[in-house]
């Protein structure tokens, strides 16, 4: 299908069909590409790839937002469409961050680590957010929304996110590193009780052996990492006592 012409900050996406058949909706700025993906599901959308060049209101993990200005990241969601149930999908987050390091490093060749769940770091900042988001739980079929951020060169974040947020410092082709991750986990997809990523999700992470906070809610928990287990839910050692925890974040304490 030939692509339209789109204005810079039209809503109506361009849609490009890719040979094996994924729709590509473009953007230029957008809302945020979960919300496009959310809107289309709703629409009988069942499968497509999210993309803009910029986000006004980029959602992050715990109602949070994610930075997202224009032309210097990648910002895209992908959309599946599920006949599992979606606990089968629990270590969707953690498959999706070692599917996304791996194709950074590739793309990109940054070398990233993983702090738990979804965050991808290059040299101790972040660089990369990932949102995991369902629809129609109750139906026999399930549509799942994988959003990723990446920071690709960035220069100047706003004052709450100095210190944290960081870049790759990469110009690359964006679309063709998101059909990468849109394929990739599409595999995992169509295969939810493949557990083999975890090893590597393990081997990655920068918090494996270190003091942590963790906040759940309105509790505080304290304890030392001690691993992760199948479903991607972090193991602590806290005075002894093993905790694990399918939700939460953590913040590194210093030893
Ligand atoms: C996080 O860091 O808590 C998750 C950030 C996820 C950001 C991506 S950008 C593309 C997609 N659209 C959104 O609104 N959010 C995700």
């Amino acid at each position: 299908m030939p692509e339209r012409e789109e204005t810079k900050r039209s809503c109506l996406p361009t849609v490009h069909r890719e040979e094996d058949g994924i729709a590509v909706y473009r953007y230029g700025l957008t809302d945020s590409t979960n919300l496009r993906a959310k809107q289309a599901a709703a629409q009988g959308v069942t499968r497509g790839l999210f993309i803009a060049e910029g986000q006004s209101a980029g959602r992050g993990r715990l109602g949070r937002s994610f930075y997202s200005p224009e032309d210097t990241g990648l910002y895209f969601s992908c959309l599946y469409t599920t006949h599992e149930p979606l606990h089968s999908f629990l270590a969707l987050t953690p498959a999706a961050a070692v599917v996304c390091a791996r194709v950074i490093e590739k793309h990109c060749g940054k070398k990233v680590g993983i702090k738990w769940v979804n965050d991808l770091y290059y040299e101790e900042k972040k660089v990369c957010g990932i949102l995991v988001e369902s629809v129609g739980a109750l139906d026999v079929q399930s549509k799942l929304i994988v959003g990723v951020g990446i920071n690709l060169h960035t220069e100047e974040f706003p004052p709450e996110l100095a210190g944290i947020a960081g870049s790759l410092g990469v110009r690359i082709d964006r679309q063709a590193m998101a059909l990468e991750i849109y394929r990739a986990l599409e595999a995992y997809v169509c295969d939810p009780a493949d557990r083999s990523f975890m090893e590597e999700y393990t081997a990655r992470s920068v918090v494996l052996g270190k003091r942590v906070k963790l906040l759940k809610g309105e509790e505080c928990f304290f304890g030392t990492v001690l691993g992760f287990d199948g479903d991607g839910g972090i193991v602590l050692n806290a005075d002894g006592e093993r905790l694990v925890f399918h939700g939460g974040e953590i913040t590194l304490r210093l030893q």
